[in-house]
C-alpha cells in the first residue's frame, strides 16, 4: 500500500483524483492539503472537505495551506468567479476538518514517516506553493518523502494557461523551481501526456448510471463544467489531468516516461514555461510521455463509479 498526501486545488479533475485515491485499495490517503489555484483557498478547502465528505471518509483530514503564490501576482483558473462547487453538484456533508496548516501537516507527516522508515508519496496536483514551503521551512522533511508526483508543465504540447505555460507551474513558477530542485525524486505528468486521454459523454453516462454518490457528483461536475474542446483537442471529449498521478501509483504499466532534467522559466513573458533535457541520465525527475488511453479511462471511470455504489 502506498501512503500518500494529496496537495490540491479542487477543481473538477482534482475531485476525480481524490475520489480515485479513495476508491483504490492500493493507496492509503493520509490527508488532503489544499492550496489556492483554480479557485481561492477558502473554496479549494471547502471543495476538498465536500469531496472527502461525500465518500463518507471523515477519517481523512483536510487542511488549508497557502493563500497565494510565493512571489508572483495571484492568478486563478477559468471558473474562479464561481468559487466553491455549487451544492447541487457536490452536496455538503457537514464534514469539519483539521485546523492544522497544510504546510505543517506535510512537515509533521513526512518527519514521522522518516522516523518510521516509511517515507510518504506526495501527489501535487495544484500550484506547488505548499510543497515548496514545506521543503524550504523544514528541509529535513525531504528524508520522509519517497517521491513527489506532480501534475504540471508542458513540453511539446502547447501550454493551457498561456501558449508557453501549464496552469500549475504558471500559477507559482518559483514554487515549481524549488520542488524540482529539491533533490526529491519526482514523477511529472505534463499536458503532453494528460491531453492524450479524453473523457467523452459516454464515460459521463457510465459514471451517472453506475455511480455511487461520488460518481454521480463527478458526472454532474463534468456536465456543468464542460471540458471538451473539439477544436483544440481534435476530437470529442475532455481531459482529466490530475487523476493520472494516482492512476500511475495504482497501475504504472499504463504509462511510460523518460528521465530528464527539468527547468522552469521564472518571470518574463514566458514565465511558467518548462523545459527538459532528456539526455541527462543522472536526472532524478521522470517526465511521463505516454498513456494507454482506454486503460486509464477505464480505471478512473470504473473505480470512481464503484465508490460508495450499492
Ligand atoms: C491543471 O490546472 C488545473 O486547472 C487542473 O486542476 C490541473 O491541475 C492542468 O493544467
Ligand atoms: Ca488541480
Amino acid at each position: 500500500v502506498t501512503r500518500i498526501i494529496i496537495d490540491t486545488d479542487p477543481g473538477v479533475d482534482d475531485a476525480a483524483a481524490i475520489w480515485l485515491a479513495l476508491a483504490s485499495p492500493e493507496i492509503e490517503l493520509l490527508g488532503v492539503t489544499t492550496v489556492a489555484g483554480n479557485v481561492p483557498l477558502e473554496a479549494t478547502y471547502a471543495n476538498a472537505c465536500r469531496i472527502v465528505g461525500l465518500s463518507g471518509r471523515a477519517d481523512v483530514p483536510v487542511m488549508a495551506g497557502a493563500r497565494g503564490p510565493l512571489l508572483r501576482d495571484q492568478v486563478f483558473g477559468k471558473y474562479a468567479a464561481i468559487g466553491a462547487f455549487p451544492k447541487a453538484l457536490v452536496p455538503d456533508s457537514g464534514m469539519t476538518s483539521s485546523d492544522e496548516n497544510a504546510v505543517a501537516f506535510i512537515a509533521r507527516t513526512a518527519r514521522g514517516a522518516a522516523r518510521e522508515g516509511r517515507p510518504v508519496t506526495i501527489c501535487a496536483i495544484g500550484p506547488l506553493t505548499n510543497v515548496a514551503m514545506a521543503l524550504r521551512l523544514h528541509p529535513e522533511v525531504a528524508q520522509g518523502i519517497e517521491r513527489i508526483v506532480v501534475m504540471g508543465g508542458a513540453f511539446r504540447a502547447l501550454g493551457h494557461r498561456t501558449p508557453w505555460a501549464e496552469f500549475n507551474v504558471y500559477a507559482d513558477p518559483h514554487a515549481a523551481q524549488i520542488v524540482l530542485g529539491s533533490g526529491v525524486p519526482i514523477t511529472m505528468f505534463p499536458l503532453d501526456v494528460t491531453l492524450q486521454a479524453l473523457f467523452t459523454a459516454t464515460h459521463i453516462e457510465e459514471l451517472r448510471e453506475q455511480g455511487g454518490a461520488p460518481g454521480c457528483a463527478l458526472a454532474r461536475l463534468l456536465t456543468e463544467f464542460d471540458r471538451s474542446d473539439p477544436e483544440k483537442y481534435g476530437r470529442p471529449g475532455g481531459p482529466l489531468h490530475d487523476p493520472m498521478t494516482i492512476a500511475w501509483l495504482v497501475a504504472p504499466e499504463l504509462f511510460s516516461g523518460r528521465r530528464a532534467a527539468v527547468g522552469v522559466q521564472v518571470g518574463g513573458s514566458t514565465s511558467g514555461h518548462t523545459y527538459a533535457d532528456f539526455n541527462d541520465s543522472q536526472a532524478r525527475t521522470t517526465v511521463m510521455t505516454d498513456v494507454n488511453e482506454p486503460g486509464y479511462i477505464a480505471l478512473v471511470v470504473d473505480r470512481i463509479a464503484a465508490l460508495g455504489a450499492a
